[in-house]
């Protein structure tokens, strides 16, 4: 660790509820490396970027953050974080390389010791059971366009829960699955690479059932880990007040937000998008929109930016003419209130979690220091939001970084730095950078200042 750095961004001035839980995230494929050891299979990740030109910088995830090894580095940086919870994922291929059969005893003993060395450390894990890397062996046989997958996420998520369930406070099924439907299987640019809306729909679909059906298996199987999905939400905004660029953006909230809590927390699809779709809409058995709407104990929001709609061509992440991340994507924090009190609107959720936010911003290292002044902002700003959010009715219980460490981004490779830890893929030596200075020092600022109000309350 280097010398702690003078925090120069002032803390956010929030109210949280009591037990509000503090976080890191990160994701299996995107740090731990490792691909082939163990008896590991491929997932759809590993096989997508052996495909000319589909990651920026060439890359792979072979050896990412090297984490698989480094794992207890790693936990030790959490803990001088100072945050209460991890969110980490599971890589489906490392524990049941065929994503159906045989179970990997060597792939389930690791996240046995992730578990107990997070449990060791005071750490609560925060597991997610699909962040993308579906086995390759499943997409050879339709992966989540095929409607047996389904159940081989349901089998796959009851042995989780039967090893873990008992040390895991909270398990999340999917992660984004708008991100694996339409990335994955409409416009192609993420993982298996299908470009194809009909297909895109019906995945989205079968994650949705996969998602409910395991939940209730789950609960049946007497888990008492809290359960939840996370989706990426955005508030869709119209680029002009036109007629058309307002319908659009309402179709594009349709099609990010509605399509997936809708039938999450009402038992239906939006009857709009529904009509947009036409032929290309899922089919859908007798039985399935009540196995989604299956009650869970939270909803986790992935937060990044907003979105901007006119009236042709898609939606964007940088219409609006603010600052930008390294993504490209705009810095919109008052969009975090919005969606979050929008979703206490409309929707019955008892429990929000923030799940992700965080940016890219092009990190320089200078003499083993990383000032990222650009992301401590960021995530001051983001915090303060979900603070507002919070006062306005919103039943935040918990917020998390993306990322821990700077790792694998998808398409973008490992171009785009999201860490709050620098990671030198070189040496795989890493730097706490200034915002988790800033970050470690906010919560003790938190710690301190609930200390000092349990004093007072006690006279
Ligand atoms: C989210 C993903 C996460 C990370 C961030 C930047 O969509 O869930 O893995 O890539 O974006």
């Amino acid at each position: 660790m280097t010398a702690p750095i003078a925090p120069r961004i002032p803390f956010p001035d929030c109210h949280l509820p009591a037990g509000f839980s503090w976080g890191v995230a990160t994701s299996a494929f995107q740090i731990e490396g490792a691909h082939r050891t163990d008896g590991r299979g491929d997932s759809i990740w590993d096989t997508f970027c052996t495909q000319p030109g589909v990651i920026a910088d060439g890359s792979d995830g072979s050896v990412a953050c090297d984490h698989y090894h480094r794992w207890q580095e790693d936990l030790d940086l959490i803990a001088l974080l100072g945050v209460d919870t991890y969110r980490f994922s599971i890589a489906w291929p490392r524990v049941q390389p065929d994503g159906q059969g045989a179970w990997n005893e060597a792939g389930l003993q690791f996240y046995d010791r992730l578990i107990d060395g997070l449990i060791a450390r005071g750490i609560r894990p925060f597991v997610t059971l699909n962040h993308w890397d579906l086995p390759a062996a499943l997409q050879a046989q339709g992966g989540w366009a095929n409607r047996s997958t389904v159940m081989h996420f349901v089998d796959y998520a009851k042995t989780m829960a039967a090893r873990f369930g008992d040390r895991v406070p909270a398990i999340v099924t999917h992660n984004e699955p708008w991100v694996m439907a339409v990335l994955g299987h409409e416009t192609g640019i993420f993982a298996p690479g299908i470009q194809d809306r009909k297909v895109a729909c019906q995945v989205a679909h079968h994650l949705l059932l996969s998602h409910g059906l395991a939940v209730r298996a789950l609960r049946a199987q007497g888990c008492q880990a809290s359960l939840g999905i996370v989706l990426n939400l955005s508030p869709m905004h119209p680029a002009s007040p036109l007629a058309a660029d307002q319908a659009r953006a309402q179709l594009e909230d349709g099609r990010l937000l509605r399509w997936y809590m809708d039938p999450l927390y009402r038992g239906s699809y939006p009857d709009d998008v529904l009509a947009v779709l036409g032929d290309d809409a899922p089919a859908v058995h007798a039985g399935d929109l009540e196995a989604i709407c299956a009650p869970i104990d939270f909803l986790g929001v992935n937060y990044y930016t907003r979105g901007v709609a006119q009236a042709s061509g898609p939606w964007d992440v940088h219409a609006g003419g603010l600052p930008l991340t390294d993504m490209g994507w705009e810095i919109y924090p008052q969009g975090l209130t919005e969606l979050l009190v929008r979703l206490h609107h409309d929707y019955p959720v008892s429990a929000m979690l923030i799940t992700e936010n965080g940016g890219a911003f092009p990190d320089r290292i200078t003499d083993g220091v990383v000032q990222d002044l650009d992301r401590t902002r960021y995530l001051a700003d983001h915090i303060a939001a979900v603070g507002a959010a919070i006062a306005q009715g919103a039943p935040v219980t918990g917020y998390m970084v993306w990322s821990l460490l700077d790792n694998f981004e998808w398409a973008s490779g490992y171009a785009k730095r999201f860490g709050i830890v620098h990671v030198d893929y070189t040496t795989q030596q890493r730097t706490l950078k200034a915002s988790a200075h800033w970050y470690r020092q906010f919560l003790q600022h938190l710690r301190q200042r609930s200390a000092a109000a349990d004093l007072r309350a006690r006279g």
